[in-house]
Order: structure tokens, then sequence, then C-alpha cells
């Protein structure tokens, strides 16, 4: 199996933790590469719900072993706070959590300077989760950063920290109006911090390579998705790291000569949440019908989602940058009851037809659809595709077609069992 990777080819919440789950029962070792906090993964197994922010979420399986890959920001409170919600549910994760050293943490100030940019009279508002993922990646870019392994350096605290509080405690004062940070305080936790964490902290890359070449089998994990990259997505309005395959390596050390798969995870229709630019979105109460059904509301911040039609160049130009060897189209069964549903085959920017995601002038897309007759029939009890009802299968069939890659697995409901595999 060697190590195979998971990618969500939208703007997330496609559906990437349960065929997560689904497939690490084979999984020795499972991978998050890049976020925070910010991605809300839900997972049903026998009817019991389960919702990770940080870990993997192949930890259901009693064996696998899980690393919080070096391209994370790890809010400590939040990853304490899953690890205790998952044993008192059960589930035991501590002594199978490995955290990169090379990860960074995320603190409180990183939080609140999110939360007060996005309320900044007049400024640009992205609709973020509010939970310091861009600031935090903002000091990792600016060197104002404090990874995982810096908690166990004394030159750390003597040196670096002192300027990284002072700085950062100016910006809270002089731009924000907010009150300094307690710097002894601040020293006195991350120095607690260190005590709890450090029995997590791995060197990934020497890790997983070694595990690799041991013959373990290894899947790497993304959140978010590729519409939300941070150079590949509808920027500004993304996240600030790379969901994608690329983001992938650089958040995991694994080398890009031991991936065998990239599966991409695309629901049948398409949602994204907070601002930004969406060609295929669909409104009132059309909107309402299908996030109800969906239950399309954010496992992070709860909002409602933005709803709208599969949209082919969206998925292709996530198969172009992340080399996408297979599809698992997920969330089927939403689109039973509908007369019609419809399709974005190509777009239209300023009465040309284009062939690629605009990178600009996204808004001016006008989207060009085919209308595919739906079915009527309840499908979540459906396991192999030869029993899906003709229509579903000629739509499955078609948006192959049009993407270029074949659909592996077809998810039919939120548990385990309700799969289809092909081929
Ligand atoms: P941030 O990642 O919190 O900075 O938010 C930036 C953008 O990414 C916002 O539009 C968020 O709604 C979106 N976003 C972040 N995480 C997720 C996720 O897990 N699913 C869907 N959208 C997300």
């Amino acid at each position: 199996m060697g190590v195979n990777l998971i990618v969500g080819t939208q703007w997330g919440d496609e559906g990437k933790a349960k065929l997560i789950d689904y497939l690490s029962g084979d999984t020795d070792i499972i991978v998050r590469y890049q976020g925070g906090a910010n991605a809300g993964h839900t997972v049903e197994v026998n009817g019991k719900k389960y919702v990770f922010h940080l870990i993997p979420s192949g930890v259901l399986y009693p064996e696998t072993i899980c690393v919080l890959g070096g391209g994370m920001v790890i809010d400590p409170e939040a990853l304490f706070e899953e690890i205790e919600n998952l044993e008192s549910q059960g589930i035991s994760a501590r002594d199978r959590i490995r955290i990169a050293d090379n990860a960074h943490l995320l603190l409180p100030y990183h939080k609140l300077i999110d939360i007060k940019r996005e309320e900044i009279p007049n400024g640009q508002v992205i609709g973020t989760t509010r939970r310091g993922i861009g600031v935090c990646y903002g000091d990792k870019v600016n060197r104002w950063g404090i990874r995982m392994g810096d908690l166990l350096c004394e030159d750390f605290y003597r040196e670096r920290l002192p300027k990284i509080l002072s700085f950062k405690s100016r910006v809270l004062v002089n731009v924000y109006g907010e009150e300094p940070i307690d710097a002894a305080e601040t020293e006195k936790y991350l120095r607690s911090l260190a005590e709890k964490l450090k029995g997590f902290l791995v060197n990934s890359s020497y890790y997983l390579n070694m595990e690799i070449a041991s013959g373990k089998n290894v899947l790497l994990e993304g959140a978010q998705g590729t519409m939300l990259d941070l150079d590949f997505g509808t920027y500004p309005y993304v996240t600030s790291s790379n969901p994608t395959t690329g983001g992938a390596l650089t958040g995991s050390g694994v080398s890009f000569q031991s991936l065998q798969e990239v599966i991409g995870i695309t629901k049948a229709y398409v949602t994204r949440v907070g601002e930004g630019p969406f060609p295929t979105e669909i409104h009132g109460e059309e909107a309402e019908h299908l996030r109800k059904v969906g239950n399309e509301y954010g496992s992070t911040t709860g909002r409602p989602r933005r709803v709208g039609w599969f949209d082919v160049e969206v998925v292709r130009h996530s198969a172009r940058i992340n080399g996408l060897t297979s599809i698992a189209l997920t969330k089927l069964d939403v689109l039973g009851g509908y007369d019609t549903i419809r399709v974005a085959v190509g777009y239209e920017q300023e009465g040309k037809r284009i062939s690629y995601f605009p990178t600009y002038n996204i808004g001016k897309v006008t989207p060009i659809y085919e209308d595919f007759p739906g079915w009527k029939e309840d499908i979540s009890g459906v396991k192999s595709f030869n029993d899906l009802p003709k229509n579903a299968r000629r739509f499955v069939l078609s948006l192959e077609k049009f993407i270029g890659v074949p659909v592996r697995w077809i998810s039919v409901g939120p548990g385990r069992d309700s799969t289809i595999k092909l081929k």
C-alpha cells in the first residue's frame, strides 16, 4: 500500500473524514499535514458521532499511530480538549499521538488578532473560522513563530521569546487597542506546555521515512480543500496553508517518491463557508433545501454553508494540481428526489469560453450547465454500483468522464458501511 494521500478537491467539507476513517483500516500511520483547529472532521461509527479538529480521524482504529505534521499550526488547548473528549468516549489516543517538532504553536494572541482583524471597520473580511490560523502562519512566514521544538530550548526562552512577545504586544496595543501580553505568565505557560508536550514530539521526516522504509502503510490526511489553497484557491478568500499535494509533502516530510495514490474527495454538489467567489452558488429556497438535506452547517463554527451545483472546472483544476489518481464521490444520497440535477460543465468569462479555473475576475465567470435527470429512490442502503438507480449511475459516469479521473468510491450516507467500492 505504501503512502496514500487524501485531498479535498473543492472548498473543504467534502466528507474527507468519513473516507479517511473508511480507508484507514489498513493504515499503520496517519498524518495530518496542514491547517489547525479550523478544520472540523465528522465521522459516524455505529451510530456514534465523533468530531475532530486536530487529531486525524484514523484514531478511531485502536492500533493506528496519528501524526500531527510539521505543516500544522497547533493550538495546545484545543489538542488536549480533543484528547480528553476522546478518552471520555472510551478512545485512548494519548499513546498513539506523535507531534512533529517543527509544527507551529498557536497561542491565544493569534486567536485574538484573528478575531480583531475580521472586525476592523472597512477591513478585509475573509470569513475565517477565527481560530488564529492565518495569524499563526503569518508569524511562521515572518519568522516570529514558535515551533514545538523551541519549547525544549533554554536559548529560545532567553533570546527569542522576549523579542517575539514584545513585538506581538506592540501589535496588540498599537494596532488593535488591546492589552499587552504578560511575558512572565506566557513564559511560565510555555514551560508547562513543554512538560506536557515533550513526550509527543518526533522528528517527523526521519520518523515517517524510516517507517515507510520498513514497510508501514501511511495515509496523509489533508484538511480544507484545493479551492482554499493559499496558492491555487480563490485568493484572498482562502486558508493560509496548502491543502494540496505539494503541502502534503512539505507538511509531513515524506518523500514524493513514496507517494502512490492521490485520492480526491469530491462532493456530488459544492459548498463553501466564508466569503469569496463561488460560480455555481444557488440561493433562496433551492439552496435552503439542499443545505437542510445535506446538513450543511459548519462543524467548527456552526455557520450555514453556502451551497451550489457540481462544478466540473473546479475538480479538473484540482485533478491537475494534485495529480489525482482516483476520486471518492461523497454525499450522492443527498441529491435523491430531484427531477433535474444541474452540473456546470464549463465556463464563459466575459463572453469567451475558458477551459480552466481562472486566477482573477472569478466573479465574472458564467457557468455553462448541463441538466441530468434525477432519481427518486433512497440510495442510502445501496451496496454496489449496479444497484444504484440508472440515473444515479449515469450521473456518476458523466462526472467521471468530464473530470478524466476514475471514481473508485461512492459515499451514500455518513456511516462507515454506507460506502460503495467500484472496480
Ligand atoms: P481560516 O482557515 O480560519 O483562516 O479561514 C479561511 C477560510 O477558509 C474561510 O473562508 C473559512 O471558512 C475556510 N475554512 C477553513 N477551514 C475550513 C474547513 O475545514 N472547511 C471549510 N472551510 C474552511
